[in-house]
């Protein structure tokens, strides 16, 4: 019960990354939206370097509804999310943006959607009737449109927009579902769709994004392979782990490289054992190198760590190269001859070990 003696119905968790210039404004319009939703505010940071944390501070005590968690070193919107969601007792549960793009307006609607009318999730969107992008530039408008389409085909989600920021769901339903989820990236709710297994009672309230007037965007090309990986992980995921078929994929385009260096030398007139360990001292440097920007992104190395990490993935790779190499050769002399047959053979056993062992020591998690 709060002050006035009524129950708390709804949280609403705000991630926020530098948006000192937002979140006062932010809490205000909230208030004015929510007057009757006994409700609280859940900022979530993860390490601003503008005051947010100040700001939101300053807020919090004069009200105590409205709650700061502060994260060490940044995670991801989704996880921060979450994490908010999980820090409340509140029977429903909603996600806002801190930047005032989401119209707070329709929060209401999204909790009666779920309170009074029993939906599980209620998901504001852009794209249903009454919705809209708002003044969007033609590529970002394409890009978002393009991704939306593809998580209806791969995920068969009819979600009108399954890579909304904004949403209420019931506690007890997102409870439930936390162990499963991925928590990869930006996109929450697709994940939380996905990870549910049966469809969710739904309901959508459309709205129209908003131009951000102050701070800038956190989108940049890493959410792009967030999204790519979060839809292997919720296809093949259950089989392989997302970051083997990321490895893998880079794998695959390194072969074509170690294959085109095979046959060089081979034309050059090297034997088989030197030309394939030549072409594997050039695959793995590619392989590297890919594999710190796209694989694993969410710890890139860089600096001085960069070339550390390169050592360590040579070592670790150079075990593999041998018994790559060695299988190889093996192969080679029992097919009598067989030179693609020889090469690909050493990097399947190369690729697992190569995997296997790099994760553990190159790209350890810190
Ligand atoms: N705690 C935390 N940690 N907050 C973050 C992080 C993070 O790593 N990254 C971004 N945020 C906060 C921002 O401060 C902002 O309040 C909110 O999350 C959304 O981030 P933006 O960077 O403004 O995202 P956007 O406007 O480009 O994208 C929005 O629209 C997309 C639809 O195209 C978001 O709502 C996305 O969720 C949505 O998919
Ligand atoms: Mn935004």
């Amino acid at each position: 019960m709060d002050r006035t003696g009524q129950q708390l119905a709804l949280a609403v968790v705000v991630p926020v990354l530098n948006e000192a210039a937002n979140v006062a404004q932010l809490r205000t319009r909230l208030a004015a939206a929510l007057a009757e939703i006994p409700h609280e505010v859940i900022f979530v940071d993860d390490g601003s370097t503008d005051g947010t944390q100040g700001v939101v501070e300053a807020l919090a005590l004069g009200d105590p509804s409205t709650r700061l968690i502060r994260r060490h070193g940044r995670r991801g919107l989704s996880s921060a999310v979450v994490e908010g969601m999980c820090a409340t007792v509140a029977p429903v549960v909603a996600v806002i943006d801190g930047d005032l793009q989401h119209d707070e307006t329709i929060l209401p609607a999204l909790y009666r959607a779920i309170a009074t009318d029993g939906a599980e999730l209620a998901v504001g969107t852009r794209y249903g009737a009454g919705g809209s992008t708002g003044a969007w530039d033609p590529r970002r408008a394409a890009i978002s449109r393009y991704a939306t389409r593809l998580a209806a085909v791969v995920m068969k989600t009819r979600l009108s927009d399954p890579l909304s920021g904004f949403f209420a769901i019931r506690r007890d339903v997102l409870l439930g579902l936390v162990p499963r989820l991925s928590l990869v990236g930006y996109k929450l709710l697709l994940d939380i769709v996905a990870s549910a297994g049966r469809p969710l009672d739904l309901a959508e309230v459309p709205y129209t994004f908003a131009e951000r007037s102050a701070g800038e965007s956190k989108l940049d090309s890493a959410v792009a392979m967030d999204y790519v990986e979060l839809l292997v992980e919720k296809t093949v995921g259950r089989w392989i782990p997302a970051k083997l078929v990321l490895f893998s994929a880079v794998g695959s385009t390194g072969v074509i490289v170690h294959m085109a260096v095979l046959a060089l030398l081979g034309l050059l007139g090297a034997d088989f054992t030197a030309a394939q360990a030549g072409a594997v001292g050039v695959a793995m440097i590619y392989n590297f190198t890919l594999n710190n920007r796209l694989t694993y992104r969410d710890r890139r190395l860089t600096g001085a760590a960069w070339w550390t990490g390169l050592a360590s993935f040579i070592v670790l790779c150079s075990i593999g190269a041998f018994a790559n190499v060695g299988v190889g050769s093996f192969i080679y002399d029992l097919s009598g001859g067989g030179w693609v047959l020889g090469g690909l053979a050493g990097i399947a056993v190369g690729t697992v070990w190569n995997f296997v062992a790099t994760s553990w020591l190159t790209w350890r998690r810190r």
